[in-house]
């Protein structure tokens, strides 16, 4: 399929992103990429250079981009009703809510729809304090959880928090960081009692005893996909239960097989989390955030609330025609061999440079930790944006994360193919050599 004639003049965008945007939305690239259209794994630039994305948007495009059955429905939808607010009920609502209960674990069954992660969380955490009639909340550092004041200041990266501490009764335990593991080197399963001890003797220490929820994602994604140790969240959530509180699982990127073999990254420790938050790739690319409980936890929201553009029918029905791609073509099993295939080639290339320190991940979500040597794990941040712009030189794109901005991250569309996925890897490849010159 060619690529459209008349784009936009990709210098006019980039001067017009310097005057209108706040200075704050910083785009990639020391040269910013003008996206004008996007198909399956691959996006087309305003001078029409073609790159396979292996970002999806920061994991989002999660059916690859404009896939035809949700365009097609998104289309339909919008040109019968557009828009009806939360006053007024829905089918497509209705059916998203539904099939969301189908695949979410255990008891999870009733959802509030949102427009990002952000609210979402926003969503969550209300719902546990108005639950347990408690307002401490226990989250993890390393841990992003959006943009609002209330979910950054959840978040533990000094980066992304625009103010300093505004929201009290929020506490950070210790991060499940195997590769920076505060207790043991290799971190092992020994560990999870160590971060356990630290849960509970924060709650005991810092907090009055009674917390609300301990909130955690299943894999620290802006923090560079870091992956707990096994047993880890059967040992948080048992504590978090045993003073009280609810387990909120934070699934915005590690959600709908993206970590392979099962649809929720918290089903690999099978834990059945209380509340359980969704966005990026719920729809493909529609601005969707989804809150899912149990309808005993959800009754207990009993205020008036509403939200505009949440539940809105055309996101609503991107977010129906994702589900049926992702359930037909059985993503989490798509994730697995596929994620397999791009970890097997990442762990070459981590036994080939002594800059990457680690190679890690779960499923389509992995990541390399660039540092200076494997001996001394100093973050290299400089070698990891260098990385990020010999793939783009490759035609590849993919994305950044770590505290320092020094950990590379792959998400591909959850249909990437075997092909694209041997592609990516040969591209990496050839960046790898190119940045180890530099
Ligand atoms: C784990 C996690 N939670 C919440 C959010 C916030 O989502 P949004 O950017 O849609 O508000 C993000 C965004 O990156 C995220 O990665």
């Amino acid at each position: 399929m060619g690529v459209r004639a008349a784009g936009p003049d990709s210098a006019a965008v980039k001067a017009g992103h310097r005057e209108y945007l706040f200075p704050c939305v910083t785009p990639y690239y020391a040269d910013p990429v003008v996206v004008v259209r996007g198909l399956g794994l691959k996006v087309w630039d305003a001078d029409g250079r073609e790159y396979l994305d292996f970002f999806s948007g920061i994991l989002t495009t999660a059916v690859g981009h404009c896939h035809p059955e949700v365009v097609e429905r998104v289309q339909e939808q919008l040109a019968t009703l557009g828009h009806s607010s939360t006053l007024y009920l829905t089918e497509a609502q209705v059916e998203l809510a539904r099939r969301l209960a189908e695949i979410a674990p255990g008891r999870l069954r009733q959802s509030f729809f949102t427009n990002s992660g952000t609210e979402a969380i926003e969503t969550a955490i209300i719902l546990a304090c108005m639950y347990t009639g408690r307002t401490e909340i226990i989250a993890l550092r390393y841990g992003y959880s959006g943009r609002s004041i209330l979910a950054s200041n959840l978040t533990a990266h000094s980066a992304w928090r625009p103010l300093p501490t505004t929201v009290p009764g929020i506490k950070h335990a210790l991060s499940p960081y195997p590769y920076r593991c505060p207790f043991r080197s290799p971190c092992d399963d020994t560990c999870v009692d160590a971060f356990a001890n630290d849960l509970e003797e924060l709650i005991v220490t810092t907090t009055n005893g009674k917390p609300a929820a301990f909130i955690a994602e299943t894999i620290q994604g802006v923090g560079g996909y870091i992956v707990p140790p096994p047993g880890y969240f059967q040992r948080m959530a048992e504590i978090v239960h045993r003073y009280g509180g609810l387990f909120i699982c934070d699934e915005v990127q590690a959600g709908f097989g993206r970590t392979g073999e099962h649809w929720f990254g918290i089903e690999h420790w099978g834990v059945e989390p209380d509340i359980m938050v969704m966005a990026k790739g719920i729809a493909s690319g529609f601005p969707v955030g989804a809150t899912i409980t149990r309808p005993e936890i959800a009754a207990a929201w009993t205020t008036k609330t509403i939200s505009t553009f949440g539940g809105n029918p055309v996101s609503m029905a991107a977010g129906i025609a994702t589900n049926e791609v992702m359930v037909r073509e059985n993503v989490p099993a798509r994730a697995a061999a596929r994620g397999k295939q791009l970890r097997t080639g990442l762990d070459e290339l981590g036994r080939r440079y002594g800059w990457i320190g680690d190679v890690r991940g779960m499923g389509l979500m992995q990541a390399l930790e660039i540092v200076e040597d494997k001996q001394s794990k100093t973050p290299n941040p400089k070698k990891a944006k260098g990385l990020l712009e010999t793939a783009k030189d490759e035609g590849l794109l993919i994305g950044l994360g770590g505290l320092n901005g020094h950990v590379i991250r792959l998400g591909p569309s959850l249909l990437v193919t075997e092909e694209e996925t041997a592609d990516a890897l040969a591209r990496m490849s050839r960046a790898c050599t190119n940045v180890d010159r530099s």
